[in-house]
């Protein structure tokens, strides 16, 4: 009898020693999430500034970080933050921010800066909340930011209609919360060197320095023209090509699927380097070579485009190309093995290719590919590739969508409202919808296909939380 209560003492115990371990557990993890919670909300005393950035492409990124550099040169301490990040309260709790944003579409915000757009920018910004037990409830005081200083550096391109159409849209806002202008609003067209210094400039006497090197653009590597493969012969549309580059001799080179390639272009071999054009990468490094899916582009008076020109017709195999590969985190894939929906046309393929090598090298297989062109008879760019992800499980779905091969024009968008039941299992799923191709006419029809079978609120929130990403141009 003795022995049956001792023994039943002794399980007791084990088990309060095993609940007071599992205990311990729950609580170091909820005071780790805390702590992380609390340095996300930690006051923006600590910081004498904010750089928010809004960017689609990387641009703004790399600029937000270059401006802190700059700040922090000077002794300042200095947070980077995505603007989409930012909510009103936190934003009035900063005295100094600094806003990096460029324009898409018509003067709207970069994808990840639609909320904040749509919601803290209609709303009004309010007050940072008052502390547990304060008697002043924020939701009814007024909107202001009176007290925050700010200046805005607004990315665009002057053959827009709306140039640096955000930006603007960002200034005014502050302006009427209330918030004072540290210095102008600086515009920024097409990466302009001038403007970027006259930023330069104001970011010296904020950091009390005038002895701040100048920015300078990344320095292009010498890759070779290694293959040029027409991929479309006969099709109606603009030649397209798979170009392969070689690295530079002993570089090892290092991107992630999303990332962009900006091309110096030449109008002659051996002449001058003109502006940078950009170009998604189609390949990953682990192919020992970087591809690029380029579609040569003509004017009406039969001219060809710089860029294209000079990678699709004027660069011969062999051939130095001056290239930098620019970090493009908005269109990196995502960091778990969930769904992907990758939807593209024409070169979109470029990017969509490279991430689902991405996945397939992470042994993630969910992936369903819809992908758009002209005709099935010249238009099957990478089919054989593409036909080979899809045996072997890498993509668990293909459809392919020739616009031209029936009476009635079809394309991406068509496709998946007839699967919206797909649609919606894949993403009720948890799946990431990954964009990638025309803004013109294919990005629009996707985004107002996707906004009728999942409804504009979820659809948002996707954008919000990065479950909908965009590369298109
Ligand atoms: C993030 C991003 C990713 C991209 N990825 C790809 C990609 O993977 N593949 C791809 O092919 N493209 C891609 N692009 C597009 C690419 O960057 C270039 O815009 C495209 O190659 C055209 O540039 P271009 O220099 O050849 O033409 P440009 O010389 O810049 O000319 C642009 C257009 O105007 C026309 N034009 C030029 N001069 C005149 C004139 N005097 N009068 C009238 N019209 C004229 C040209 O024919 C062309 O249609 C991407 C763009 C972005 C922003
Ligand atoms: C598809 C597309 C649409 C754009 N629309 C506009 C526009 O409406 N107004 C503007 O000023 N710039 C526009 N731009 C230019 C971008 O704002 C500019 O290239 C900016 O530097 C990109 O910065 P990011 O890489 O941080 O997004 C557009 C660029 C692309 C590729």
């Amino acid at each position: 009898m003795t022995l049956r209560w001792i023994a039943a003492a002794c399980v007791v115990l084990a088990w309060l020693l095993l609940c007071g371990w599992a205990w311990r557990g729950v609580r170091r993890r909820r005071s780790q999430a805390l702590a992380a919670r609390q340095d996300l909300d930690a006051p923006a005393a600590q910081d004498d500034m904010l750089v928010a950035y809004a960017s689609q492409t990387g641009y703004a990124e790399a600029l937000a970080a270059q401006t802190a550099d700059a700040l922090r040169a000077g002794g300042l301490t200095v947070r980077v933050t995505p603007l989409g990040q930012l909510d009103a309260a936190r934003l009035a709790s900063y005295r100094r921010v600094l806003f990096i944003a460029s324009t898409y579409g018509e003067g709207d915000p970069p994808d990840a800066a639609a909320a904040f757009a749509g919601q803290v920018m209609q709303s009004g910004a309010r007050p940072a909340a008052p502390a547990a037990g304060a008697s002043l409830p924020h939701r009814e005081t007024p909107t202001t930011l009176a007290g925050l200083q700010y200046a805005v550096l607004a990315l665009g391109d002057s053959d827009y209609a709306h140039f640096c159409g955000f930006g603007h849209r960002l200034d005014d806002w502050l302006h009427a919360q209330g918030a004072a202008p540290l210095f102008d609003l600086v515009e920024v067209d097409d990466g302009d060197p001038a403007a970027l210094r006259h930023w330069q400039h104001h970011l010296g006497l904020l950091a009390g320095r005038s002895d701040l090197p100048d920015w300078q653009a990344p320095a292009y590597e010498s890759w070779r023209l290694a293959r040029r493969e027409l991929l479309n012969p006969g099709s109606q549309g603009g030649p397209c090509y798979l170009l392969t580059l070689t690295p530079p001799d002993a570089a090892t080179p290092a991107w992630q699927a999303g990332d962009i390639a900006e091309v110096g272009p030449r109008q002659m071999r051996g002449g001058p380097l003109m502006a940078h054009r950009e170009y998604s990468i189609a390949s990953l490094p682990a192919d020992g070579t970087l591809q690029l899916l380029v579609r040569q582009m003509r004017a009406a008076d039969g001219g060809l485009g710089l860029g294209s020109g000079w990678l699709t017709h004027i660069a011969q195999t062999g051939d130095e190309i001056a290239l930098r590969v620019r970090g493009n985190r908005n269109f990196h894939a995502p960091q778990d093995g969930r769904p992907l929906i990758l939807v593209g046309n024409g070169t979109g393929l470029a990017g969509l290719r490279a991430l689902i090598k991405a996945r397939r090298m992470a042994g993630h297989r969910r992936n369903w590919l819809v992908f758009g062109e002209r005709n099935a008879a010249h238009d099957g760019f990478c089919r054989d590739e593409i036909e080979a992800w899809h045996r072997d499980g890498t993509l668990a779905r293909v459809d392919t969508v020739y616009s031209r091969d029936q009476a009635e024009r079809r394309y991406v968008q068509h496709c998946l409202l007839e699967q919206a039941e797909r649609v919606k299992a894949w993403v009720d799923d948890g799946a990431a919808i990954y964009v990638c191709g025309s803004l013109q006419g294919m990005a629009g029809g996707v985004d107002a296909a996707l906004r009728q079978m999942l409804g504009d609120d979820p659809l948002q929130t996707m954008l919000h939380d990065g479950r909908y990403r965009r590369d298109v141009y």
